[in-house]
């Protein structure tokens, strides 16, 4: 990392505070594959789980530590030392590890574990103390920090430092402070609090307001040097900050916040897209930066100007973060060589037995589709990778619909490599097959969202369906895309009831049984 004064540390949480969102738990491997992106990209911490909370959580943790090139591989703890133990034994592996220990602080947050305040104060002292002495790199926070009282922060923050915290976060845990709030309050924490000028401050902020990114830049104006974010915006309720957002903000606008990261702002586009897959989490079209609107210029003024001009409406380029202008690729006369080069300049190597899988669905999608778009292929990789080491699998689909009647669906699935068909009714195609596949799959999970996109334009275009559901407090998304879009639903459906099978397997160890909330 580097001394230079105005440059802002990039901490990603996509993998904790992000993934810990209902319905975005990610796989083992998504899990690593996301992590060697940011790498790629520069971030510099990778919050990359919590440790203790599930056998899972430890395996994720430990080989991204292990294959991480430059970043600093971080795993948070709650105030206990079994916690921090647990986190270090996870994140030694890393050449650069982290431990990042919090605890609750503000009265709503301190009444939880019922501690009295100086209690409060003598536990910080001993678990960062411990944190210390097991690592050289501790980032300590104090939960809430924007509604504990100010006397008690100063308090906390200075046992913290002196107990040899190397990074003070101080957390907008429930999305509530304001952009001039945020930035006094790291002022005054370096001004007043002994020690300030010998760590870093991070700022951790939560969407509830929509202030996040305003907030976090706020932060470094008033000081902090470590900005806590994740792609998309992703993370419970409203969300964390967005990576995307304050990189590009500190970018475009660096003639009034002269602060740089380390960020390869081309990657942005690719780890979106790929965060938003595997968290069934779909990036709204109007989103800053990644959103599929943010660089589309429709309305007949715009595109006037921007032909004659292209900064008349826009402050960045498309390419700046990664969008390449969407082009029309193949048809059904591609050959799979023409196929393999264009996956590769889309980021996907594929070759041998894939590339012969994925070049017969490029042809099945080819023959339903005149025009295909980079969008489209992009979407047929992100159901290859869904799709492959799944237990139930989708084959034949034959619904009849129409007025008059209900919608009738037959249906034959795969699971566990046996054959099985069912025939049902229902409110519409997609209910009469979702009825369908639960005659094969015994579940008790609610349906909590159904949500159909276009991938391009066109009555022909693919459509990509989200399912989210929740069976016991275990909540799963998937996902899929078709030209047929009850097919898609039915294989979105069915991709949430694979994931939701491994939840089930794992419940004794990997349910997130332990939650951060819990102060343990
Ligand atoms: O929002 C929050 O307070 C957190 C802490 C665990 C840092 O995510
Ligand atoms: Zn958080």
């Amino acid at each position: 990392m580097t001394s230079d004064k105005n440059r802002v540390v990039i901490f990603d949480t996509t993998l904790r505070d992000g993934e810990q969102s209902p319905g975005a738990t990610m796989t083992h491997d998504e899990k690593l594959e996301i992590a060697s992106m940011l790498d790629e990209m520069g971030v510099d911490i990778i919050e990359a789980g919590f440790p203790i909370a599930s056998e899972g959580d430890f395996a994720a943790v430990s080989e991204i530590a292990r294959a991480a090139q430059s970043a600093t591989i971080c795993g948070l703890a709650r105030a206990n030392l079994k916690d921090i133990d647990r986190c270090w034994e996870a994140v030694k592996h890393a050449k650069s590890p982290r431990i990042h220990t919090f605890i609750g602080t503000s009265p709503l947050h301190r009444a939880i574990p019922n501690l009295t305040m100086d209690e409060m104060a003598d536990r910080i002292h001993d678990t960062v103390t411990h944190a210390r002495n097991l690592c050289d790199n501790v980032q300590w926070s104090p939960m809430d920090a924007t509604r504990t009282e100010w006397e008690y922060l100063a308090r906390v923050v200075e046992i913290a430092i002196k107990a040899g915290a190397t990074t003070i976060n101080i957390p907008d845990t429930v999305g509530y402070t304001a952009p001039n709030e945020s930035a006094e309050l790291i002022r005054r924490l370096i001004a007043e609090v002994p020690g300030a000028e010998d760590v870093i401050f991070a700022t951790h902020c939560h969407n509830d307001l929509g202030m996040a990114t305003a907030n976090s830049l706020a932060a470094v104006e008033g000081g902090a040097r470590q900005i806590e974010c994740t792609i998309n915006g992703l993370g419970e309720r409203a969300g964390n900050t967005a990576l995307e957002e304050v990189v590009m903000a500190l970018k475009v606008r660096h003639d009034i916040i002269p602060f740089t990261t380390g960020i390869d702002a081309t990657k942005l586009m690719a780890i979106s897209r790929r965060v938003s897959a595997v968290s069934g989490f779909v990036v709204q079209p109007n989103k800053a930066i990644v959103g599929k609107n943010a660089f589309a210029h429709e309305s007949g003024i715009h595109q006037d100007g921007m032909l004659k001009n292209a900064e008349t409406f826009e402050i960045m380029r498309p390419e700046d973060v990664g969008l390449t202008e969407t082009s029309l690729v193949m048809g059904k006369h591609s050959g799979r060589a023409a196929l393999r080069s264009k996956l590769a300049e889309l980021g996907y190597d594929v070759d041998g037995n894939q590339l012969a899988d994925v070049f017969v669905r490029f042809k099945a999608l080819a023959d339903r589709k005149k025009e295909v778009f980079d969008d489209d292929l992009i979407a047929l990789m992100q159901d290859e990778e869904r799709s492959g080491e799944d237990r139930i699998k989708v084959g034949t689909l034959r619904v009849v619909c129409g007025t008059g009647g209900p919608a009738e669906a037959a249906l034959t699935l795969t699971i566990d490599g046996d054959a099985v068909s069912a025939e049902a009714t229902g409110d519409g195609p997609v209910d009469a097959a979702f009825n369908a596949v639960k005659t094969l799959v015994d579940h008790r999970a609610r349906l909590q969202l159904y949500q159909v996109s276009a991938v391009t334009e066109g009555t022909d275009a693919q459509a990509t369906v989200t399912v989210r559901m929740e069976e016991e407090g275990r909540i799963v998304s998937g996902q899929s895309a078709d030209t047929d879009t009850v097919v898609a639903s039915v294989r979105a459906y069915v991709n949430a009831l694979n994931r939701l099978m491994v939840r089930r397997e794992k419940a004794g160890t990997d349910a997130r049984e332990i939650s951060y909330k819990d102060v343990g």
